[in-house]
């Protein structure tokens, strides 16, 4: 990591869990943080950071990402870190849901938060990045979700792998424009949002342990970053299997009513 030393990078979704950690991480190698959540400068945990830190290394900035227009924020976060050098979308929610729980706000919510909120982020970053000339990392944390729709959890897993469609779509023409695009797709993690499954979680590991193995994707060119191996084999075989062997498996996953 020692020639990342000194570059720049935007965490939007970087107040708890994964980002959080990952911030702290990233400064410890030297980057310099802008960490944007809605409520980052009322982030305690933020805020502490910011103390341990020299205060010129993390800025914290507001952002909610399912507002109409992010342009100002992204102007912002580049002018608080003078370039940016990463962008890193961390921001994800996830309501689990069966069909008598459906309900348009939580699908809304995370379509907004899972999908739409980087699509219209890359759109201000990407206009930018071609007024600088500056080349770009922009890294995606999107989820092994995103291999196979699982039972109650569509309305997370499905914006997820529209991202992950996007991502694949994108990535060679942004080649071309000097902006390097990866993808994280990563298993269970203990934050807010798995506190909410009611179901054994294989592989769960905590935000530390997770953001250790997402550093160093900061300085590899590999597209796709999965862990852990276990739960990546499982779903990525869910995926590759004939769809209705892959349904057979996954309707057993049902709760008895
Ligand atoms: N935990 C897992 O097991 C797991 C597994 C696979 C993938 N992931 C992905 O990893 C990422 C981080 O997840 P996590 O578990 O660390 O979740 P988390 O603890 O809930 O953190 C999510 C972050 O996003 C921010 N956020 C939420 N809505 C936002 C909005 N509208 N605008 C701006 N920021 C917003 C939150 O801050 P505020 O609430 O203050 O805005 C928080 O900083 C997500 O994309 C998630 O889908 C997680």
């Amino acid at each position: 990591m020692e020639q990342k030393q000194n570059s720049t990078v935007w965490i939007v979704g970087a107040s708890q869990g994964i980002g959080l950690a990952l911030s702290r991480q990233l400064l410890q190698n030297g980057f310099t943080v802008v960490a944007s959540s809605r409520k980052a400068t009322r982030s305690s945990e933020l805020v502490q950071l910011q103390q341990q830190f020299n205060s010129g290394k993390l800025h914290l900035l507001d952002c909610d990402v399912s507002e109409e227009n992010l342009q100002s924020y992204c102007q912002q976060a580049w002018e608080l870190a003078e370039g940016l050098d990463y962008w890193f979308y961390n921001v994800g929610v996830y309501q689990p849901m069966s069909v008598s729980e459906w309900d348009w706000n939580s699908f809304n919510l995370m379509n907004q938060s899972n999908y739409l909120g980087a699509v219209k982020l890359m759109i201000a970053l990407q206009r930018l990045q071609a007024q600088h000339d500056k080349p770009m990392h922009w890294i995606w944390n999107i989820s092994l979700a995103a291999d196979f729709g699982l039972p109650y959890g569509g309305g997370y897993s499905a914006p997820k792998a529209a991202l992950l469609n996007l991502a694949e779509s994108i990535a060679p023409e942004l080649a071309r424009q000097r902006i390097k695009l990866q993808v994280i797709n990563h298993g269970f993690v203990k934050t807010r949002l798995t506190a909410k499954n009611r179901f054994p979680m294989p592989g769960l590991m905590e935000p530390d342990e997770a953001a250790r193995k997402i550093v160093p994707l900061f300085g590899q060119n590999r597209f796709e970053l999965r862990f852990p191996w276990t739960l990546s084999i499982i779903l990525g075989t869910l995926k590759r299997l004939p769809k209705s062997w892959s349904l057979y498996i996954s309707k057993r996953m049902l709760k008895d009513d």
